[in-house]
């Protein structure tokens, strides 16, 4: 068994014919905490969203747990352990809270419906909230179930696109404390894309930066220096 869990080689992918993505190499290991960067409209959400598999790759391959997965159906990339957090959440406002969370047993198609208790360890606050609608929870307060019901299909890696967007600071360090639990006790391999520099920093041991559509630097967040950050960071 290799160290490596997600391999992205020489990856191109786009929207319909339009490439968007060029050439992008990318190695995650087991247990990594990861976040990717980049100013706007680099790509980042499509690399996220080609992972997942809801954009073609149309050159190359991605390769999870030393399998060849780049023609693999959505669902079937969910149940080999890959959970997707959208940009902008995707909570279905008039369903409860309980019901949002159950959602996500359909991802990893198991038949148990019982919601499992450390999802309440790591999310205390949404078993106050269950009967609730999910829409009139807070902007973090949504973020949060939307992470825990990624944790529901029991992934090995988790893809989170820009989780803090929009959220109030308090609730930004509640879901970085989580994050890291996640990574750490649940050995969970994470891939951020964020913003917020500092953030990032924080939370990830590595980085990876793209801009136009390739990775363009990476190393460890310790590494992430000034100069890289005005060159491909700041507007
Ligand atoms: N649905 C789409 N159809 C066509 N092009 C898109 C679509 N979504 C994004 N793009 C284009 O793909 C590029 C990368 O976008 P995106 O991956 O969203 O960047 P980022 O997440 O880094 O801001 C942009 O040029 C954007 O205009
Ligand atoms: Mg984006």
């Amino acid at each position: 068994m290799s160290m490596s869990l997600l391999e992205l080689n020489n990856v191109t992918a786009g929207y319909g014919q339009t490439p968007v993505l060029f050439n992008v190499d990318m190695t995650i290991n087991k247990g990594d905490m990861v976040c990717l960067l980049g100013r706007n409209g680099v790509g980042k959400t499509t690399l996220l969203r080609s992972i997942i598999g809801l954009n073609k790759i149309s050159q190359g391959s991605l390769v999870f747990q030393d399998k060849n997965i780049t023609k693999f159906p959505t669902y079937k990339r969910s149940r080999y352990g890959i959970a997707y957090i959208p940009q902008g959440r995707e909570i279905i406002p008039y369903l409860s809270v309980l019901d949002n969370l159950k959602l996500g047993f359909s991802a990893s198609g198991k038949s148990s419906k019982r919601i499992p208790s450390e999802i309440f360890e790591f999310f205390p606050m949404l078993k106050e909230h269950l009967p609730r609608q999910g829409g009139l929870l807070s902007g973090g307060q949504q973020q949060q179930l939307a992470i825990a019901r990624g944790l529901m299909c029991n992934p090995k890696i988790m893809l989170l696109d820009e989780p803090t967007e929009g959220i109030q600071p308090s609730i930004v360090q509640e879901i970085e404390d989580t994050l890291k639990r996640i990574n750490r006790e649940k050995g969970i391999t994470v891939i951020v894309v964020e913003q917020k520099i500092d953030f990032a920093r924080q939370l990830a041991q590595k980085f990876f930066i793209m801009d136009k559509g390739s990775i363009v630097a990476q190393g460890q967040t310790s590494e992430l220096t000034d100069s890289l950050v005005h060159r491909y960071l700041t507007v």
